[in-house]
């Protein structure tokens, strides 16, 4: 048997936790399939005192400033387990890497900022950094776009990558409750922060998918070249009328290299009812890949928790103790290609629009004209209610057209004196 593997873990919270946890209760099967002893040897938290219901290992070193478990000369890997990509996470990181300590972390916004300079840093000192669980919490998605589908080129990559934005968004659906009801219920059962933002805004799936993207499509991570758009304007109502057209609202993380560039976008869609990813619902997380020569592939589990989190930490752990240490972006970070971001303008694609116009004669035609003034041609149009003299919804479906032209439509139809909140504009996505 070879010596064991020593492991010093920093943040012992829900995935620190049940790394331990996991660790302990599967010791055995973990030793049979790595050849040798995954051993805790040091921790770090910020309080020594707290109970985290499980025990900690005996002889274990804690270390009051996590810094320290990158000096350790008891630890072969350290895990990142704090999260935030500034501060004591990524001083730990990058120490860990240069002292010559294998790094495993399930933090997305570091390597979402970071990841390219981390990674050139660990191919320097020949050591892994493992991030599976960054992306998907419990799916081995990383893996299955590093290696199982390496021989592809990617037409596209997708998912659902935030638990709490489908949830809500499955709420929604079922209780027919707006989003600022949902949110707080979400809360109130621990399903979303108490400061939202970075999931229903979009940029917890923008950190996932740069990290996806950079994987498919061989290129440094760009977070800045990833549009944003969060789920805060969907309203009851276009969850409603998405079914009546047909379709389910998600928000989705979209990747694809296009004749202008590397196009990654986050925002809600209308993903067609019956396909894979319109059937996710809950906390649950999904992510499509298109290959070349594999077809289509959908992997869907669960995006966080402890324990799926802790397994995919520990398929990290179990790669390093088989000497499986491939560069961190699939290809060696010399050959990342700097890619342009397709810019957003140039998207194709069909819309729904949603208007709250004054019901009014000669409303209609004001809005068809507009759009046909901006050569954007239109495939349905309902309009709901009569209301003399008040506010009532006109949704328009149109055919493919380019975001540049939807956005001089949406930019005249805001102008206009009938037109009395701002247009809900959703792209539609033939996923
Ligand atoms: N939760 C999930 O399901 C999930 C899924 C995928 C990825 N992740 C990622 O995993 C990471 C950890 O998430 P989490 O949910 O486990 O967070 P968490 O429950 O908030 O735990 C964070 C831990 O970090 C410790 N900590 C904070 N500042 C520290 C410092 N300066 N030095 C040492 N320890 C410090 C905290 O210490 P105390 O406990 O002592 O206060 C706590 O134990 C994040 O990057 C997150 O994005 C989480």
């Amino acid at each position: 048997m070879r010596e064991p593997l020593r492991l010093g873990i920093a943040g012992l919270g829900t995935v620190g936790a049940g790394v331990l946890i996991l660790l302990e209760e599967q010791q055995e099967l973990l030793r049979q399939r790595c050849g040798r002893d995954l051993r805790v040897t040091a921790v770090s938290s910020r309080n020594r005192n707290k109970n985290r219901g499980v025990a900690l290992p005996s002889n274990v070193i804690w270390c009051d400033d996590a810094r320290d478990l990158a000096k350790s000369s008891e630890v072969d890997v350290v895990i990142e387990l704090i999260g935030g990509a500034e501060g004591v996470a990524r001083q730990l990181v990058e120490s860990a890497l240069d002292a010559g300590k294998h790094v495993v972390t399930a933090n997305k916004a570091l390597l979402a900022l970071h990841g390219s300079q981390l990674a050139a840093r660990a191919e320097k000192a020949d050591r892994a950094l493992c991030y599976e669980a960054a992306v998907g919490g419990g799916i081995p998605v990383i893996k299955a776009i590093r290696e199982g589908l390496a021989a592809n080129r990617f037409e596209r990559v997708y998912g659902i990558l935030n638990g709490t934005c489908n949830y809500i968004l499955t709420k929604m659906e079922d209780t027919g409750a707006d989003f600022e009801t949902v949110l707080s219920e979400a809360q109130d059962l621990g399903y979303a922060e108490a400061d939202p933002s970075f999931d229903v805004d979009g940029i917890d799936t923008a950190h996932k998918l740069s990290i996806l993207a950079s994987l498919a499509y061989g290129a440094h991570v760009d977070m800045s070249a990833v549009y944003i758009e969060g789920i805060r304007h969907v309203g009851a109502m276009d969850i409603q009328f998405a079914r009546e057209f047909g379709y389910r609202i998600k928000l989705l993380g979209l990747a694809r290299r296009t004749a202008h560039g590397i196009e990654q976008r986050v925002h809600p869609c209308m993903t067609p009812l019956g396909s894979p990813i319109s059937e996710v619902g809950g906390v649950t997380n999904a992510v499509v890949t298109v290959g070349n020569y594999a077809g289509q592939s959908v992997f869907e589990g669960p995006g966080a928790g402890a324990g799926p989190t802790a397994s995919a930490v520990i398929a990290d752990i179990v790669d390093i103790a088989r000497n499986q240490i491939l560069p961190p972006f699939a290809a060696p970070s010399s050959q990342l290609e700097h890619a342009r971001a397709s810019p957003m303008e140039l998207h194709q694609g069909a819309y729904y629009l949603r208007l709250t116009v004054l019901d009014q004669p000669g409303v209609m035609a004001g809005i068809t004209a507009i759009m046909a003034e901006h050569g954007v041609s239109i495939d349905s149009i309902i309009q709901r209610g009569r209301a003399p003299g008040a506010g009532v919804p006109v949704v328009l479906i149109t055919h493919d057209t380019e975001e540049a032209r939807m956005n001089q439509v949406l930019t005249r139809l805001k102008g206009l004196k009938q037109v009395v909140e701002t247009p809900v504009r959703i792209r539609i996505e033939k996923v």
